[in-house]
């Protein structure tokens, strides 16, 4: 089964098409971060401008890469939540208006199902992840664990109630004059930094969930006592004063700080679910080479494959379809811009 799968929630345009779930036969990803990097951030109305643009194009090159014309292709899968609202509509009108045009089944899939299975994407049965299956899903929007007994079974047993570790990343990058997007560049600058430089506090969370709100403010409030300012004076005039090797020490410690937090939840998590066989960790956080060090028995996905791309959507669909998911009315299918995996 060839599923094409499509995928514009925040600042990718992808589109890729998949062989049963595993095998990639094309992954076309556009990426808009050059025009984000000069805002320092992604502004809506220019993502989804920028998706308008290079939607099809990326759709045909996907089909192309695959070697796969419309009547290879059976299912159509799209991203319809979270995400941006217009990032959203373009990538599901896309898919709404081909799936009636080519008469094929349309299926909705959220987008945190589709980092998750990122992690089934490396076409070697022997390895794949085996159930119940523990999901650290780590993004720019999401912080949360989940407990998954099978296929498409999603259990929220943990969740940020503020800030997303990505977010963090972003924010604390922006603090230190790091460019935007913050992950990679704080792991990069951390590379030349001293992780134990600086001590974060950890925030006190009962339970599984997280908060990372609080730990960006003490890297603010610890950036602002070593350079001697009032915590009064502007954060985005901070970096001016930092050298290259405090940069680092604060990326580094940083880092370490973010990277201790997910894996102390994930091992409470672990210890009231005794029953898990795999761990898998998922979303663009998934790329950092501290936590892949720090977690050496969990799945990760191919690092391509970590951030927003359309392979991941097609292979969740994949296994919706196997779970006896229905596809969607294309005349009729919505977006969610904030909607659970749960639901
Ligand atoms: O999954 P994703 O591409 O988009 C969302 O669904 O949000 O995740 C993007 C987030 C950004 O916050 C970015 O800074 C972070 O993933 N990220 C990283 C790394 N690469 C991307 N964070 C830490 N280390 C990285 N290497
Ligand atoms: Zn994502």
């Amino acid at each position: 089964m060839k599923i094409l799968g499509i995928e514009t929630s925040c600042d990718e345009t992808a589109a890729a098409v998949v062989e049963d779930g595993s095998r990639i036969l094309s992954n076309v990803v556009v990426s808009q971060i050059d025009i984000f990097a000069e805002y320092g951030g992604v502004i809506p109305e220019v993502a989804a401008r920028s998706h308008l643009e290079v939607m099809m194009p990326v759709i045909s090159k996907a089909l192309e890469d695959a070697s796969s014309t419309w009547d290879d292709i059976d299912a159509i899968a799209v991203t319809y939540a979270p995400g941006l609202l217009g990032s959203l509509l373009i990538g599901t009108l896309t898919a709404r208006t081909l799936a009636i045009l080519h008469d094929k089944p349309l299926y909705a899939v959220h987008h945190l199902k589709s980092h998750v299975y990122a992690n089934w994407l490396n076409g070697n049965e022997t390895m794949l992840p085996s159930f119940p299956v523990l999901a650290l899903v780590i993004s720019g929007g999401h912080t949360q664990i989940l407990y998954m007994p099978a296929h498409n079974e999603f259990e929220i047993i943990g969740t940020t109630h503020d800030d997303a570790v990505g977010e963090c990343f972003d924010k604390v990058a922006k603090i230190l004059g790091l460019p935007y997007p913050g992950g990679p560049s704080i792991a990069k600058a951390a590379l030349g930094g001293d992780p134990d430089k600086y001590k974060l506090p950890h925030p006190k969370v009962e339970g599984l969930d997280f908060s990372f709100s609080g730990l960006k403010t003490a890297v603010l409030r610890a950036v602002q006592k070593e350079l001697g300012l009032p915590i009064s004076h502007p954060s985005y005039d901070l970096k001016n004063h930092l050298t290259p090797q405090q940069i680092a020490d604060f990326a580094a410690s940083f880092q370490k700080t973010a990277v201790l937090i997910l894996c102390e939840k994930l091992s409470l998590a672990l210890s009231k679910y005794p029953d898990v066989q795999s761990v898998v960790v998922a979303g663009g956080v998934s790329a950092n080479q501290a936590l892949r060090e720090a977690l050496p028995e969990a799945y990760f996905p191919e690092r391509s494959l970590s951030g927003d791309n359309g392979a991941m959507v097609a292979a969740a669909c994949y296994y919706e379809i196997k779970s006896g998911v229905k596809p969607v009315d294309p005349y009729k299918l919505n977006i969610y811009p904030r909607i659970s995996i749960e639901s």
